[in-house]
């Protein structure tokens, strides 16, 4: 039965009394609400004895990497590491189409990047006299902890999970998870609580594995820049038309089939952008976003006259289930 300033004040000192005077943490943060509220109670309680590690994955969104970082490092003052790492996930995921696959390279190839830079910051601070890193700060929330101990949900089961918490046991680091206590919107209470803006509180969910699994087929920078760039008009749009928040989630995916279109007086032959959006409380069940015609109008004739390679928009009028609530 506590308030939310209160918890602030609580965690604070549960962290301190964990890490000790001199003791050093590392944790993965991905610019997400989780991992950035987990990262800022931690940089409240121990300064720059937290290490931030951000992993550039290559399948980000448009402009995502360096906005992170201006709100984690300008805006929070984290101590952060910015792993570009944009390349070999690229050439890890070439000339591979099955989605699970897909999932399980960009998984390990993510604890590898962190397992080096994790060991990089050990390193540096053995080498400054400093004390070795033990810890690992996890922004794992209530219903995270739930689903890993009582039962599996239909979507950890159908798909191997990946995101900015799920490293290895092998890391022998103790774990600390600030938030393992709250539900999301109790997460967005406390994010608001420590100054965040709107912006980053209100943020859907973004899968760790990210465009990746929003391009069917095939990852490559060509695809990934098309999807890139036709998921960020469509969310433009969606928050100028006031609709942000009453979605839960929504991106638009890349389907690389090729369909005959026509531009100014040329044929054309090019691919597809499918929209999703999805209201849903838990995401384990979800509806298909009933947008006003006139929305969907803009967003399809901005993305087919903005976006290079694509003639063709459609809507995915699926529920979950039998559909999920990403493509792969
Ligand atoms: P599905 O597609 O299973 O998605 O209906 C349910 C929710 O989970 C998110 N999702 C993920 N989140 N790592 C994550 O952190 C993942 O590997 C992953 N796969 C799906 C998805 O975006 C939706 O919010």
């Amino acid at each position: 039965n506590w308030t939310m300033s209160e918890f602030i004040g609580k965690e604070i000192d549960r962290i301190r009394a964990i890490v000790g005077e001199k003791g050093q943490v590392i944790g993965a943060v991905s610019g997400g609400v989780d991992s950035s509220v987990a990262a800022k109670l931690m940089h409240m309680a121990i300064g720059d004895r937290f290490h931030g590690i951000l992993v550039d994955n290559g399948v980000m969104r448009h402009n995502e990497c360096a906005q992170a970082k201006k709100m984690l490092v300008d805006k929070m003052g984290i101590n952060l590491k910015i792993a570009d790492a944009s390349e070999r996930f690229l050439a890890n995921l070439a000339g591979k189409t099955d989605p699970e696959q897909k999932r399980k390279i960009i998984g390990n190839t993510f604890i590898d990047v962190f397992e080096e830079e994790a060991k990089a910051i050990d390193d540096a601070c053995a080498a400054s006299g400093g004390h070795p890193v033990e810890f690992l700060l996890q922004g794992t929330l209530y219903p995270d902890v739930i689903e890993s101990i009582s039962f599996k949900g239909p979507s950890a089961t159908i798909k191997t999970h990946h995101n900015v918490g799920g490293l290895k046991e092998n890391m022998k680091l103790k774990l600390i998870e600030p938030l393992r206590e709250l539900f999301k919107d109790e997460v967005r209470e406390l994010g608001k609580l420590l100054g965040m803006d709107d912006e980053l509180v209100w943020r859907h969910p973004f899968p760790g594995p990210g465009i990746a699994i929003r391009i069917l087929g095939e990852v490559t920078k060509e695809q990934v820049a098309i999807a890139r760039k036709a998921d960020y008009i469509y969310i433009e749009e969606i928050k100028k038309a006031g609709l942000y928040r009453q979605i839960a989630q929504a991106y638009a995916a890349l389907l690389p089939v090729k369909a005959v279109g026509v531009k100014g007086d040329k044929r054309t032959y090019e691919q597809m952008i499918c929209l999703r959006a999805v209201e849903t409380s838990d995401f384990m069940t979800a509806d298909w976003f009933p947008f006003p015609y006139d929305v969907l109008k803009r967003i399809s004739s901005r993305i087919c006259n903005e976006v290079e390679g694509v003639n063709r928009v459609v809507y995915d009028v699926s529920s979950k289930p039998p559909a999920t609530i990403e493509l792969e």
